[in-house]
C-alpha cells in the first residue's frame, strides 16, 4: 500500500488544491513523507461575492485567493482547481466499445446533444469509466465533461492575478471519488455507496463502488435553501435566518422534547425540517436517475459532508425521508504538525481530493 501511495504522488512539486466554494476559498496541500501522503497545507478565507457575479478579476477576489492560500500554508505555485457552476456540464453516457480513434468522434457526436453553447467554444473530455457487459457485446461507461472555454481562461487569470500558475482544472465530482475511495473512515469493502457533499448553493452526488465512480450529478440546492425556508417560515430576511440556522444547528433534533422545549427551536426545527426534505428529494431524484440506466446495482448506503452537515439533525431527517443508511463522512487522511490541526473538516472533501490528483491514474 505505502508502495502504491509513493508511485504514484508527486514527491518534489507540491501541487497546491484550490476549491473555492460560494462561502469558502479551501486550499489542501498533500506531500509525501514516510512513504505515506500527508497533508502539509491547510485553510480557507470567505469567498467575497464577487465570485458569485463572475468578475473574476476583482482585487477582492485575488487578495482572497492569496489569503487563503497564504492561511494554509501551502508551499507549492502549481496550483489544481476544481471548475464548477451551471456553465459546467457533464453527462454520462454509454457507448459500444470502440478504438480510441473512433470514440473522439463518437464524444464529439454525444457531446453535440447536450452542449447548449457551440462545441468550438467549450473544452470537452471524456473519462472512460470503464466497461460493462451489455447484451452479447460490452459499453463503454464515459463521463463527459464540457467547460466554456472562456471560463477556465478566467480562472487562468485569477490564478496569475493571485501570484500562482493553474496547472491543472478539474470538476467536484473526480474530487470526491478520490477523497472518498481511499479517505473516509468508512469500510467501503464491495458496497455501493452514495456520496452526497452538501455546499451553500450546490451539492454534490457521487455513486462509487469499489475503485469505480458509477455515477455523478450536480443537485441543485444546499444549506442555502435551508436558510431560505426558514426565512419563508420566521418571516425574517436571509442573513438573519442565516444567523438563527446556525445558532439552533446543533440543538435541533427529533426528540419532541427537546423540540418543544423553546418555541422557536421548534419552529426552527420544523423549518428545518421541511427544507431537509428538499434536500432528501434530490437525493432520491438523483438515485432515481441512476437505476433509470441500464446496468445499475443497488446502493447500500449514503455518506454525507460539506458545511450543512454541522446541521446536528441532518443524518436524522435525511434518514426519515430516504431508505437508507446516513452517516457523515471523515477523511482519514494524516496531517503534517505544521497545520496545528488534529482533524480535517469534511468540508475539505473536494480540496482534498484535488491534492490527490494523480493518485489514479484513470481520474
Ligand atoms: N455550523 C453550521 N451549521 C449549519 N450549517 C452550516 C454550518 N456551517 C456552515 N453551514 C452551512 O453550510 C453551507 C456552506 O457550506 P460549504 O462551506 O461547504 O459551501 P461552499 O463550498 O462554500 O459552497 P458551494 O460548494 O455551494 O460553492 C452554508 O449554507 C452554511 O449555512
Ligand atoms: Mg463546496
Amino acid at each position: 500500500m505505502k508502495k502504491f501511495w509513493h508511485g504514484l504522488l508527486p514527491k518534489e512539486d507540491l501541487c497546491t488544491a484550490v476549491d473555492i466554494g460560494s462561502t469558502e476559498i479551501r486550499v489542501a496541500e498533500v506531500a509525501i513523507e514516510d512513504e505515506q501522503p500527508v497533508v502539509t497545507a491547510l485553510g480557507s478565507f470567505p469567498t467575497p461575492p464577487e465570485f458569485l457575479a463572475g468578475n473574476f478579476k476583482s482585487d477582492t477576489l485575488v487578495f482572497a485567493l492569496k489569503q487563503a492560500v497564504e492561511y494554509a500554508g501551502a508551499k507549492g505555485r502549481d496550483c489544481v482547481a476544481a471548475i464548477t457552476g451551471q456553465k459546467v456540464i457533464t453527462r454520462h453516457v454509454s457507448v459500444p466499445v470502440m478504438p480510441d480513434r473512433e470514440l473522439e468522434k463518437a464524444v464529439r457526436w454525444e457531446a453535440e446533444k447536450f452542449i447548449p453553447i457551440p462545441l468550438d467554444q467549450s473544452i470537452v473530455r471524456h473519462v472512460n469509466l470503464g466497461e460493462v457487459a451489455a447484451g452479447d457485446g460490452k459499453q463503454l461507461r464515459l463521463l463527459l465533461v464540457a467547460v466554456p472555454t472562456e471560463l477556465t481562461y478566467e480562472y487562468y487569470d485569477l490564478f496569475k492575478l493571485a501570484g500562482l500558475h493553474l496547472a491543472v482544472i478539474d470538476v467536484p465530482c473526480f474530487a470526491l471519488f478520490r477523497a472518498y475511495n481511499r479517505l473516509v473512515n468508512e469500510s467501503i469493502g464491495g458496497e455501493t455507496m452514495a456520496v452526497v457533499h452538501f455546499g451553500a448553493a450546490t451539492s454534490h452526488f457521487v455513486l462509487l463502488k469499489d475503485d469505480q465512480l458509477l455515477y455523478s450529478r450536480t443537485m441543485p440546492v444546499g444549506g442555502n435553501h435551508l436558510t431560505e425556508v426558514l426565512a419563508r417560515g420566521l418571516g425574517m430576511d436571509f442573513d438573519e435566518a442565516e444567523k438563527l440556522k446556525l445558532e439552533y444547528s446543533g440543538k435541533v433534533n427529533l426528540d419532541e422534547a427537546a423540540v418543544t422545549a423553546d418555541p422557536v427551536q421548534f419552529r426552527v426545527g420544523s423549518s428545518l425540517q421541511d427544507g431537509i426534505g428538499e434536500l432528501a428529494r434530490e437525493i432520491g431524484r438523483s438515485l432515481e436517475f441512476y437505476h433509470s440506466q441500464e446496468f445499475s446495482l443497488p446502493v447500500e448506503k449514503v455518506i454525507i459532508s460539506g458545511g450543512p452537515c454541522k446541521t446536528e439533525a441532518l443524518v436524522q431527517f435525511l434518514e426519515q425521508e430516504i431508505d437508507l443508511p446516513v452517516s457523515v463522512g471523515s477523511l482519514v487522511l494524516p496531517l503534517d504538525e505544521c497545520t496545528g490541526l488534529s482533524a480535517i473538516d469534511n468540508g475539505y472533501a473536494v480540496a482534498a481530493g484535488l491534492a490527490l490528483r494523480g493518485v489514479f491514474s484513470n481520474v
